[in-house]
């Protein structure tokens, strides 16, 4: 019996998700017996701290088993206010923020809401994987902007004004970045806010969910905070990175009221409010202690600079240092065109490639990030794991000529 396959267009005009993609691979390579390492996956390799387990523990036992409110729990809605407030100098209330499954979810969410099909989405580049899809989805442009490597992966307010026209809705960036690490200051923002004041009819979207992993003297500072412009910007952060609750899936969106109503409203159609439970246990960690949250980035901070020092010692290999996040993102372009005798690396999907499949090591090609020149390597591992991936990859590459 044959099988008929139809799926929408807009399905098929999806990329997979790369992160995802070469995890899987390396899971294959590693039930078949290989000793991978893996190194694709963005995530903490920390747990959840126990005071935020033991509330989930204690909402499974108070009966928290039914459906929520849409936009979240009041007193979620309220911690995350005072979160905003505490860190963040962004006074929003509770109305102003809906909780929703994961900062992903949040910002498809945001551009679905806001973005008519046909108006364009500036979006910084090296920029997350899944920004250009969501766009492609809700049938909108992207517009991508390239940061220099030499400015460290930013773009300059010139360039982000010099890319609006009067199709512009939104722009979006990370800071700290994946895949690059790069912290957008203060005063980089100050300028790029400057510009958006002049637009009153273009919107910022702040994805800050690296916000803690921070390594800057100056700390992060939350474009929202700009008095001028807070209308127009949707601060997005969540618990995943900075709390080490990848797989609880709680992240938020806090905006404009117009723009709140917005996300509720169509969350209400679509998936309703998130898992009961996890609220509960983000309600404690936006309202508790951040010391947990500091030791983990203090170990980024340790392992960056141990990842970094040793790629640096790879011949070819430039790489920056990163300011933030848990990522190294080198510039392996000097091996494009090399061969090890079987294989010849034409661009960074066959360098990650081959690094698995030769060194047993994995990584993600930049060209999923809009740097087709790069490559990211997550430091969210253990010391040894990082070092011996890192003498596997010198060692790979010694074969290439
Ligand atoms: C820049 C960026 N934004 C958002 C997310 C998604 O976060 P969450 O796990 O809360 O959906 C990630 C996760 O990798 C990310 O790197």
């Amino acid at each position: 019996m044959s099988l008929t396959v139809s799926l929408a267009d807009r399905i098929n005009a999806l990329e997979e998700s790369a992160t995802l993609g070469m995890t899987k691979k390396a899971r294959e390579l590693a039930a078949q017996g290989h000793k991978v390492i893996s190194l694709s996956v963005g995530e903490p390799d920390f747990k959840t701290p126990k005071h935020i387990c033991d509330a989930a523990k204690k909402a499974i036992d108070d009966g928290f088993h039914g459906y929520s409110p849409v936009a979240g729990y009041p007193d979620l809605r309220k911690a995350i206010a005072d979160k905003l407030k505490r860190d963040n100098n962004i006074e929003w209330g509770p109305e102003n923020i809906v909780v929703s499954t994961g900062a992903k979810h949040s910002l498809a969410n945001v551009i679905s809401t806001l973005v008519n099909p046909g108006e364009e989405v500036i979006i910084f580049s090296p920029y997350w994987v899944s920004y250009s899809e969501m766009v492609k989805l809700a049938d909108g442009v992207s517009v991508v902007v390239d940061g220099a490597f030499d400015n460290n992966f930013k773009v300059t307010p010139e360039q982000f004004e010099a890319a609006i026209t009067p199709k512009t809705k939104l722009v979006m960036f990370a800071s700290p970045n994946n895949p690059t690490g790069s912290v957008y200051t203060e005063a980089e923002l100050r300028a790029i806010g400057a510009i958006v004041a002049k637009h009153p009819n273009i919107y910022v979207m702040a994805d800050e969910i690296y916000e803690y992993i921070n390594f800057t003297e100056e700390g992060h500072f939350s474009i929202g905070s700009i008095p001028e412009i807070k209308n127009q910007v949707i601060t997005v952060n969540g618990v995943a990175k900075g709390h080490a609750m990848t797989g609880w899936r709680i992240g938020f969106i806090a905006a404009a009221k117009w723009i709140a109503d917005g996300v509720e409203k169509l969350q209400g159609q679509v998936t309703s409010g998130t898992n009961s439970i996890a609220q509960k246990a983000a309600t404690v960690a936006f309202n508790g202690t951040l010391e947990e949250a500091y030791k983990m980035k203090d170990a980024y901070n340790r392992r960056r600079g141990l990842v970094v020092g040793l790629l640096r010692e790879i011949p070819g290999f430039k790489v920056n240092m990163p300011d933030g996040a848990f990522y190294a993102f080198p510039d392996i372009s000097a091996y494009f065109g090399k061969s090890d005798g079987t294989t010849t690396i034409k661009d960074s999907d066959d360098f990650s490639m081959w690094l698995l499949e030769g060194a047993f090591v994995a990584t993600v090609a930049g060209s999923s990030f809009g740097a087709p020149n790069c490559i990211r390597i997550s430091t969210a591992a253990a010391d040894e794991q990082l070092i011996e991936a890192c003498e596997r990859i010198k060692a790979a590459v010694a074969t290439l000529k």
